[in-house]
């Protein structure tokens, strides 16, 4: 089956053009620029793209389908996870595989992939979180590389925080394994002492999640983070950044030529803090928390100036009634919102109200995380010989985020009311259409694990 795209502005970082895209066997067979079109290629379908552009499909590298959560599970799973992510124009997720204190990372793996294989709708690869460092660890990493797990995260806080020196030891093995070390930097001690004197004098709701978790906290962890891979000598890719402070350390960082990567996500670019003084404010927990709006601009001014390297949303959504639980008392409120289906559209809006140009979009949700993370062969940019994920999007579709018209399992939506300027009309994973105008069209078990490169 050949399709033919024509007439539409070609999206990706390097370059924008007005063009064909031929696609046979779920490939890119051709990409035409106006004028050097061939006139003689023909197609079994064609689709008109005047006045549309036509973008590589996104690459949300941090979400959390079905993610044990005490006795909960977050709420979507790879089935649900991936429908939502298939209609925000999103054609590939990376997610974890969190292994269990003693079990074999390659069990666990097995495990996650058989989840995702039978019922994820985009294609899907995993970063291993290491949630433990022994020596069994170190070893089996080994294995883990050639199962196409290129990345490696570590948590400086939560019950599975690794100490420093667990932490400098898997940057040392990365780096020998050419692997990839992604770390959630919060500096554990000072959190936990700002939550136990909240808690001591009563100050549990929502507001003092964020207050617990202040932009210093994130700093503290960041530079901590940055000089141990330092040290290591090993690239760093520090995940979901929301502060100020987190992101001079960054840009300070790259400046002196060490390679850290930073990511952010769409909450801590559209909300701020205050929303955590609303009566809904538990349905904006995770953590780190939103931040201030000092922290907006510094984290959209790092998009600008490349010291943020991806946008990805952590989506790890739970529901209304699952979040009501700790309105009362944040330390009960299941950690994570929701964001899969809204970063790319919520980007490119942004981009079409001129804060950021169409390919820093493309850049961001697109080809950085294919690059970093190992899926440039395939995935990230519009070309001949790459796996024809295409998104169309329609620059002058208006459009306001409401939970009725998402796709996930959960009950509301922290976007529900943002107006975005344009929208995706249709979603191509392979060269099948799975997004139509609002409509799913894809299909449970037709994503593909994607074993990643080093
Ligand atoms: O609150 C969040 N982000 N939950 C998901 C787990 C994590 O820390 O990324
Ligand atoms: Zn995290
Ligand atoms: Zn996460």
């Amino acid at each position: 089956m050949k399709l033919l795209i024509k007439n539409g502005t070609i999206v990706n970082a390097a370059d924008s053009f007005t063009g064909d895209v031929l696609i046979a066997h779920g490939k890119i067979a051709a990409v035409w620029k106006r004028g050097e079109e061939n006139k003689d290629a023909t197609a079994d379908e064609t689709v008109d793209a005047s006045g549309l552009l036509v973008l590589p499909g996104a690459i949300d590298a941090h979400v959390h389908f079905e993610l044990p959560f005490g006795n909960i599970a977050s709420a979507d799973d790879f089935y649900a996870g991936t429908r939502a992510a298939a209609c925000g124009a999103v054609t590939t997720i990376i997610d974890f595989v969190t292994p269990d204190k003693g079990e074999s990372l390659m069990e666990a793996f097995t495990i996650r992939k058989k989840a995702a294989e039978e019922k994820s709708c985009v294609d899907y690869g995993f970063h291993m979180s290491l949630p433990f460092v022994t020596d069994n660890v170190m070893e089996e990493m080994d294995s883990a590389v050639s199962a196409g797990m290129s990345s490696f995260k570590v948590f400086m806080t939560y019950a599975f925080r690794v100490s420093d020196n667990e932490f400098f030891r898997t940057l040392s093995r990365c780096k020998e394994l050419g692997a990839l070390t992604m770390v959630h930097a919060e500096a554990h001690d000072e959190l936990t002492a700002l939550k136990s004197e909240f808690i001591a004098s009563g100050k549990t709701d929502s507001w003092h999640h964020y207050k617990s978790r202040p932009e210093s906290v994130e700093t503290f962890g960041v530079r901590r983070a940055i000089e141990l891979a330092a040290k290591a000598g090993a690239p760093l890719y520090i995940v979901h950044l929301a502060s100020a402070g987190g992101m001079a350390e960054v840009e300070e960082a790259r400046r002196y030529g060490q390679i850290v990567y930073a990511e952010t996500c769409p909450q801590y670019l559209h909300f701020t803090s205050g929303v955590y003084r609303r009566g809904d404010g538990q349905n904006f927990v995770c953590s780190p928390p939103i931040k201030g709006k000092h922290s907006q601009k510094a984290l959209w001014r790092g998009i600008k100036n490349g010291g943020i390297s991806t946008v990805a949303t952590d989506h790890c959504p739970f529901t209304l009634a699952q979040k009501a639980k700790g309105k009362a008392d944040f330390t009960k409120t299941p950690n994570g919102v929701m964001g899969t289906e809204n970063l790319f559209p919520y980007m490119l809006s942004e981009a079409n109200s001129g804060r950021i140009t169409f390919m820093k979009a493309v850049e961001l949700c697109c080809q950085n995380p294919a690059k970093i993370f190992g899926l440039s062969d395939a995935k990230g940019t519009i070309a001949a010989g790459k796996d024809a994920d295409i998104v169309l999007y329609d620059p002058n579709r208006d459009y306001t985020i409401t939970q009725a018209d998402m796709h996930s399992d959960v009950d509301y939506t922290i976007w529900e009311g943002v107006a975005l300027k344009g929208y995706p009309t249709r979603t191509y994973l392979r060269g099948c259409l799975i997004y139509k105008d609002g409509e799913f069209l894809g299909k449970r078990g037709f994503g593909r694990y994607l074993p990643r490169h080093l």
